[in-house]
Order: structure tokens, then sequence, then C-alpha cells
């Protein structure tokens, strides 16, 4: 039985670098249904929940998405933001390691990121209290950061993770950090084996840089969990080599986390390696573990021997020729 899968190719590379992604999943030999779907950034649709993606996702189950753009300052909410909310995928998961042949200051990094996806700051709740004054809430739950505490601790038991830091600012916001962390304090005594810590936000900026293999897992509501994974992605080559799933109790999506990359969209020679690594944890997610290795195998191959990388990696080779290379491996 084939899996079906939605597809959102997304916007700029997407498009690109999913085809991509599409011919190396098809040459390792899994049959996969994908049920193309758009976003609706293109449609008018005044109930999100009715948009074909979510529709498509609700049905499937699983999807991967390429990125989609969005604007800045004005225009209305990211279609990303909307999607996570509607299909409640509340964890968003970050694993960042080096990827051998990408050049980088920091050897072993070897963490994953656990972001809580679906309130803080995110919540999208701002109102202009004066001319002149805005205010923007900060919306932490209980019930939230024990749901994604507890994912943390499942998480760290079932890939053998054996140390978590939760990051705060609970010094200054007393409360909404404060609550985050007592909530996860107590998931914490729960599971003994796996060594709880806690730092502040600014400073586990510093130490992130300074001695990323310290960290083996870190547990972060939404707005540090964006800012310090990327900070994380660029110690091992950046955002183009880093996977990212987003996971609810029913849905999971699996992205990119870079963007559109429009400087660089139409012209073939976008990196499809990003949205690959995230389509390997999708196939982990769907039990296809066997495809997963060998595909990860095939790539840190083509990385090995660096004769097939993209420009943003050091290379010159095209989309296509990146695609092939692994292909190739995949058949050796
Ligand atoms: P970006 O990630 O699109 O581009 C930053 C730089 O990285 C550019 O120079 C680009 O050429 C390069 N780059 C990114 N991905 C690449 C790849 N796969 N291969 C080669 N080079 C790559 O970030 P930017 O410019 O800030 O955002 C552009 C648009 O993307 C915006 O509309 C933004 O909202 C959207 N975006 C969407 C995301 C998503 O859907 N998950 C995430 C981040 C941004």
């Amino acid at each position: 039985m084939p899996h079906t899968i939605s597809l959102i190719p997304g916007d700029g590379i997407g498009p690109e670098v999913s085809r991509a992604v599409q011919q190396i999943i098809e040459a390792a030999g899994i049959a996969i249904r994908w049920e193309e779907t758009s976003a609706g950034g293109d449609i008018e649709i005044t109930d999100f929940m009715k948009s074909p993606a979510v529709l498509s996702i609700l049905k499937n189950r699983v999807a991967l998405k390429g990125p989609l753009a969005t604007a800045v300052a004005t225009g209305p909410p990211s279609l990303n933001v909307q999607l996570r909310k509607a299909l409640d995928l509340y964890a968003n998961v970050r694993p960042v390691e080096n990827l051998a042949g990408v050049a980088s200051r920091y050897q072993n990094v070897d963490m994953v990121l656990i972001r809580e996806n679906t309130e803080d700051l995110y919540a999208g709740l701002e109102h202009t209290v004066v001319p002149g004054v805005v205010e923007s809430l900060k919306i932490i739950t209980e019930r939230a950061s024990t749901r994604i505490a507890r994912f943390a601790f499942e998480y760290a038991r079932k890939w053998g993770r054996k140390r978590i830091h939760a990051i705060h600012k609970a010094n200054i916001m007393k409360m909404s950090d404060g609550l985050f962390l007592t909530s996860i304090r107590k998931v914490a005594e729960q599971y003994p084996e796996i060594e709880y810590q806690e730092m502040i936000i600014d400073n586990a900026c510093m130490q992130m840089v300074l001695n990323p293999c310290q960290f083996d897992m870190l547990l972060l509501t939404n707005l540090y969990g964006d800012i310090m994974s990327d900070l994380a992605a660029g110690l091992v080559g950046g955002l183009g080599v880093v996977p990212s799933g987003n996971i609810g109790e029913t849905c999971a999506i699996f992205e990119a986390v870079h963007g559109t990359a429009p400087d660089i969209a139409g012209q073939g020679i976008a990196n499809p390696t990003a949205l690959l690594m995230s389509a390997i944890m999708m196939l982990r997610h769907i039990n296809e573990t066997q495809a997963a290795l060998d595909i990860e195998r095939a790539l840190q191959k083509v990385y090995t021997q660096g004769k097939n990388l993209t420009r943003d990696v050091g290379g010159s080779a095209t989309t296509a020729d990146f695609t092939e290379a692994v292909i190739r491996e995949l058949r050796t």
C-alpha cells in the first residue's frame, strides 16, 4: 500500500526543492502518492480550517512542505503559523548536527531543539492601546507548557537523549516564563533518568556559541525556540542543512526551515538538502526506517565526496546535479 502524503511545494525555490526530494524518495523505492495542495496564499479563504492544505493534511495525517512567503510588517498572518495552529502542531522539532563536508567552526555538534509551537508571542494578539503605543500579548499556559515538556521528555527517552535544558527568562518574566518552568519541573520529576537543567536565554546564546557540544536537548517557548534554533543551525552551516518537523497529536508537517530564497528562485541552483533531511525525518515518522537510513547515507556520501554540492555550501552544482548524485549513491 503506498503512503498518501500531502505535499505543499510552497513559493520561490519551494517547487524546485520539492521536486528534487520527490525524485530521491522515489529512487529509494518508497511508494508514495503525493497529494499536492496549496497552502491558500493564492486563493480567498474565509475559514482557514477549510483551506485545501488543512483538509488534505487532516485526511492524510502527514505532509511535506516547502517554504511559504510572508509579508513583513503588513499583510495577513503567516500561513506557516496558521497551519501550525489549525492542526495543533504543538511541537517543533529541530535536530542540529554537523554534516560531513559542510564547513563549520564546530565539530561533534549533535542537539535537538524542541520549541513550543502554538502560543507565546505567536498568539498574534496585538492591538493599539493609544496611537503610538501597541501591545503584543505573550500567552503561556500550564496546559501547553506541560504538553511540550512531556513531548520533550518522551522524545529524549525514545531517542536515547540524556539531558534537557529548559531555556527561559523567568528572572524578568516571572509569571509567563515562570509558569513555563514550573510546568516543566513537574514533568521532569517523572523522568529521573534524564538530566534536567535550566538556563537563562541570554547566557544560553553565549554558551551556544562558546561550546555547543554541551547541549543535548533544549526545550523552549515559541519565540526563544525560533531564534535559538536558527542560531544553532548557523553553527553547522546554516538553514540549508538542517531539517524540522511540526508534530501534533494526530498530524505532522515536515519542512525545511529556510525561506523561499527569492534571490535564486527559478535559477535551478537551490539546495534541496534541508527539505531532504526533513523528508528523512518524515520517513522515520511513518516507519520507513530503512529508506530513511539509505537516503541519509547517500546524502552523507555526496557531501563527503564534495563534488556535487550547490553554491550555498561552497560548490558549483545545480539542483539537478546534486539530486542525480544522491540518486546515483542510492543505487550503488
Ligand atoms: P531565505 O531563507 O529565503 O533566504 C536567506 C538566504 O539564504 C538567501 O540568500 C537565499 O538565497 C539563501 N537560501 C535559503 N534557502 C536556500 C536553499 N535551499 N538553497 C540555497 N540557498 C538558500 O530567508 P528570507 O530572505 O529572510 O525570506 C524570504 C521569504 O521566505 C520571506 O517571505 C519569509 O517570510 C519566507 N520564509 C518562510 C519560511 C517557511 O515557510 N518556513 C521560513 C523563513 C522564511
